[in-house]
């Protein structure tokens, strides 16, 4: 058997170039080479408040943008997290083997929990349900971007406590971060990551925003006070660029120097923003062939979840059996 893929995104916001450069594009890309599963994780976007209409639409929306960056259902499996009841009941055995000073220590849960007086005790078990998302399929590789790697490795540290407490159990899987890309970071603020959450139409490209509007974020990104690309002594603005660019056209190191050194920064972001509008238009354009087919990403969702879910079932078996649970 081929080893195992897996990943996850939120149903929330739009989704947007840092989540395609630092994830997504490696879902299509690895999905011929194992057996892949895609999650929509709509149970981890209910750990802050969602409007109920509009997360519904959101997993929807999600779905088809992820079928037009080109995961083919005839080789991965599509889910929406909730609609496979053994996520979260696995993530509750995993909990009980999980110290709170581990979640404590988490970056994401500090940021969050900081930035707001109260928050639902979910904020904190969130990596421990990402932790069940992964191991539940026993997956060998996780292909995310950097700002998971420490959810990754709690991923790691869960598997093995379990391991050594219960008897082998699950496979311990390895994070695949892309060499460019992983951390994409925001247009208008380039020390912070861009995120689907930031407010400010000027952060983040969406997958699904017009070319006309493309351009006027890229050309309107944040860059420093020197007029041209200077590699030794760009700020982080226009590395934020040429990283974008790099990734997109996948072109080496060298390229990227001979085509840049000394180019003005509005010839930059000029070539910048006609390099991502090409690379989205495909995706653009079979989206929404996508969604004028009625019942088609209802369908992929329903038979994906039928797909995956006895793989599911099977390891909470084997974990109830292993910590002496009732299994009739
Ligand atoms: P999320 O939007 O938080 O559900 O993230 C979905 C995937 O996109 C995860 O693998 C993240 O690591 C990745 N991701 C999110 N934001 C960025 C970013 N700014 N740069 C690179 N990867 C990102
Ligand atoms: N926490 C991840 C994020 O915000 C999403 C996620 C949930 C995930 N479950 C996962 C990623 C399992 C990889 C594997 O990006």
């Amino acid at each position: 058997m081929r080893p195992r893929v897996l990943s996850g995104i939120q149903p929330t916001g739009s989704p947007h170039i840092g989540n395609y450069l630092g994830a997504l594009k490696n879902w299509a890309k690895i999905q011929y080479d194992y057996d892949s599963i895609y999650c929509i994780v709509d149970l981890h976007a209910v750990t802050v408040y969602q409007d109920p209409a509009e997360l519904r639409a959101k997993i929807e929306e999600l779905a088809g943008v992820l079928l037009a960056i080109g995961i083919d259902p005839t080789h991965s499996s599509l889910i929406v997290q909730s609609s496979v009841a053994a996520h979260a009941e696995l993530a509750w055995m995993l909990t009980c083997v999980t110290p709170i000073g581990w979640l404590e220590r988490m970056t994401q849960f500090k940021a969050k929990s900081e930035a707001q007086e109260s928050i639902g005790s979910g904020v904190m078990q969130y990596p421990v349900l990402m932790a069940a998302d992964i191991l539940i399929y026993q997956a060998a590789i996780v292909p995310v971007g950097d700002d998971q790697s420490q959810h990754l490795e709690l991923t790691r540290d869960i598997a093995q406590r379990f391991n050594s407490l219960y008897g082998d159990t699950f496979v311990v899987p390895e994070t695949r971060l892309p060499t460019v890309g992983a951390r994409i970071m925001g247009l208008d603020e380039p020390e912070k990551k861009m995120s689907k959450s930031a407010a400010g139409s000027g952060h983040a490209v969406s997958l699904l925003d017009p070319p006309d509007v493309i351009r006027k974020k890229i050309l309107r990104a944040t860059t420093d006070s020197n007029p041209a690309v200077d590699f030794e002594t760009a700020g982080a603005g226009v590395r934020n660029l040429l990283a974008i660019f790099q990734a997109f056209t996948e072109s080496t190191d060298e390229a990227l120097r001979t085509q840049f050194s000394g180019m003005r920064y509005g010839d930059l972001k000029k070539t910048v923003a006609e390099a991502v509008i090409a690379a989205l238009e495909p995706i653009q354009k079979r989206y929404r062939e996508i969604t004028a087919e009625t019942g088609y990403i209802a369908r992929v969702l329903e038979e994906g979840a039928e797909k995956v879910r006895p793989i599911a079932n099977d390891t909470v078996k084997k974990a109830k059996r292993a910590m002496g649970l009732y299994t009739p």
